[in-house]
């Protein structure tokens, strides 16, 4: 039986990839896809990701615009990381597929009525307005929701946007306080542990040897958005964050990490958006998340890789004059 999720994004290129692995992997079930604002303004981020579909072969998916700003506060942008189209690093034609008439949020409140109570992953990867609308719009759905796995915050690392927050849940700290206080079961994709799947070079060049249009597109996009995050860290290869979340559906046993009690700073101008992890259980509040800490980087990548090599070759099959290079 295929895990029906619905993934919430910001795409951004670690996003696409996120995406184009779970359209890539037979176990997983897409119901829809419900663009947020992010990395780049809503505008972008609902076309981008009808890009990404296309780019995957897959129309048919159901693409929804959410909230155009977070529950409070102006929208908080990474154009510095992603680029101004939100997707730099490779050219995708205009979608032709349609964005679906409904609200995101509706879409997420009516997927988890309609659907049996506890068989829908919510697959987050941006800011958590969406569903933190959805939550207090209907605070019924929590009971229905099988799983929260989301990508965001940070503990022993730090922040990104800040030196204390993480940009998911920096964009929209009472959204995410919202989350992480619905008692829905969360797994928690910290920058502790994406921090550690780096875009090595070995990395790109094996999904560069892909050799379809599609893997093309993808390096194009690595070799874009690590570039900030090379000369920030000085590291080989920027942290490729997003389809950690997917990459755990399909092998969670390439992950490790310890339940334990997550709070969101809301107030502090100097530390908003922080995720307060209690990793030694000192508060005594309730555990509330599944923190992951450590990865099998390498399984991770031969996980996406493989996966990537199974998209698009279709579109290929169409196209024999395209060149295998
Ligand atoms: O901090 C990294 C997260 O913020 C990723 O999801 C990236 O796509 C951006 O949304
Ligand atoms: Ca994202």
């Amino acid at each position: 039986m295929a895990e029906k999720i619905i993934i919430d994004s910001d795409p951004g290129q670690d996003d696409a990839l996120a995406i184009l692995l779970a359209l890539a992997s037979p176990e997983i079930e897409v119901l829809g896809i419900v663009a947020a604002a992010g990395n780049v303004p809503l505008s972008l981020t609902e076309r981008n990701i009808r890009k990404i579909c296309e780019l995957a072969g897959r129309s048919d998916i159901k693409v929804f615009a959410g909230c155009n700003q977070p529950m409070t506060g102006p929208l908080v942008t990474a154009e510095h990381v992603h680029g101004a189209t939100g997707l730099d690093g490779a050219e995708l034609p205009e979608p032709t597929m349609p964005l679906q008439e409904m609200h995101g949020v509706d879409f997420i409140v009516e997927t988890l009525m309609d659907e049996p109570a506890g068989s829908v992953t919510l697959c987050m990867l941006g800011p958590l307005t969406n569903l933190g609308k959805a939550l207090t719009k209907a605070p019924e759905i929590a009971g229905r929701i099988k799983k929260i796995v989301l990508m965001g915050g940070g503990c022993f690392e730090g922040g990104n946007i800040t030196p204390a927050a993480e940009f998911n849940i920096y964009v929209d700290p009472p959204a995410a306080a919202v989350v992480f206080g619905s008692g829905v079961p969360i797994v928690m994709m910290p920058l502790d542990v994406t921090h550690k799947t780096l875009t090595t070079r070995a990395r790109v060049n094996a999904i560069r040897d892909i050799g379809t249009p599609l893997a093309y597109a993808v390096v194009g996009w690595l070799d874009y958005f690590e570039r900030f995050d090379v000369a920030k860290y000085g590291s080989e290869g920027g942290p490729l964050h997003d389809p950690n979340v997917i990459a755990y559906l399909l092998k969670p046993e390439l992950y490790c990490g310890r339940q334990c009690n997550v709070e969101i700073e809301t107030e502090s101008e100097l530390t908003k958006g922080m995720t307060v992890a209690d990793w030694w259980g000192v508060s005594g509040r309730p555990k509330n998340a599944l923190f992951i800490g450590d990865v099998d980087a390498d399984g991770f990548y031969a996980l996406l890789t493989e996966r990537l090599s199974w998209l698009g070759r279709e579109e290929l099959a169409r196209q024999p004059m395209l060149r295998l290079v």
